[in-house]
């Protein structure tokens, strides 16, 4: 059983729980100095040679918890950034998690041009980046709005294409998708909250990333 640690002066940092940005985060921290136990499936997992906790979180929710203080830093895509925290400072890019946010659709679809989105209907969980880009181009599409798996909507006939994340593209090839149109490109960054701004700033020091932009 892991001791959770209230220590006020602990900080604590918000890192994707499972998913593309999951190893390369802990990889980037380890890189960095931090040492912490082997993982038994907690949410929190406190670092063994600096004051800070790790949590294991959803990837969209990381701005919130950052933007809220309760998390002090965040390695979180640029993405989610920008569909649910586009107002939090980003300290550094972290050269990782490089992936682009695009319109796909299946292999067999006669959607060409951007235009041809016109009155389809599109799944994704970037309801905001995704409105933005039809605004951009001056199209009008229905936007089924997804929280994951987005790969499978066209064929089971609930979205005619889908906006969602490429990385390797295995994911979009495993369900016949083929990817059209790019919305952004994104990669992982580090962001901070707002409050503590001096125990932050030890903390960067220490592990070296004072002016990483
Ligand atoms: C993204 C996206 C795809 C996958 C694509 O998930 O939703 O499922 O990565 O990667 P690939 O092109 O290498 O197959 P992410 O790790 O962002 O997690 P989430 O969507 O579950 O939050
Ligand atoms: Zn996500």
């Amino acid at each position: 059983m892991m001791h959770i640690i209230y220590e006020p002066e602990r900080q604590r940092m918000a890192i994707q729980k499972s998913g593309r940005l999951h190893k390369a985060s802990m990889d980037f921290l380890s890189a960095r100095g931090l040492i912490f136990p082997a993982n038994d499936r907690t949410l929190i997992l406190p670092c063994e040679n600096f004051d800070i906790d790790l949590l294991y979180l959803r990837d969209d929710d990381i701005p919130e918890y950052v933007r809220s203080g309760v998390a002090d830093f965040g390695i979180v895509g640029e993405n989610v950034l920008a569909e649910k925290g586009a107002d939090l400072p980003i300290i550094a890019k972290m050269d990782f998690g490089r992936c682009k946010l695009v319109i796909a659709a299946p292999k067999d679809s006669r959607i060409r041009t951007p235009e041809d989105l016109g009155g389809k209907r599109i799944a994704t969980s970037y309801p905001k980046l995704l409105s933005e880009y039809l605004a951009r181009e001056g199209i009008e599409a229905s936007i089924v709005p997804i929280s994951g798996s987005t790969e499978i909507t066209p064929e089971l006939d609930l979205a005619d294409a889908i906006c969602d994340l490429v990385q390797t593209g295995s994911t979009l090839k495993a369900h016949d998708l083929v990817p059209l149109f790019t919305v952004m490109e994104s990669q992982a960054v580090l962001i901070e909250s707002p409050l503590k701004k001096q125990a932050k700033e030890r903390f960067l020091s220490q592990i070296n990333l004072k002016s990483k932009l």
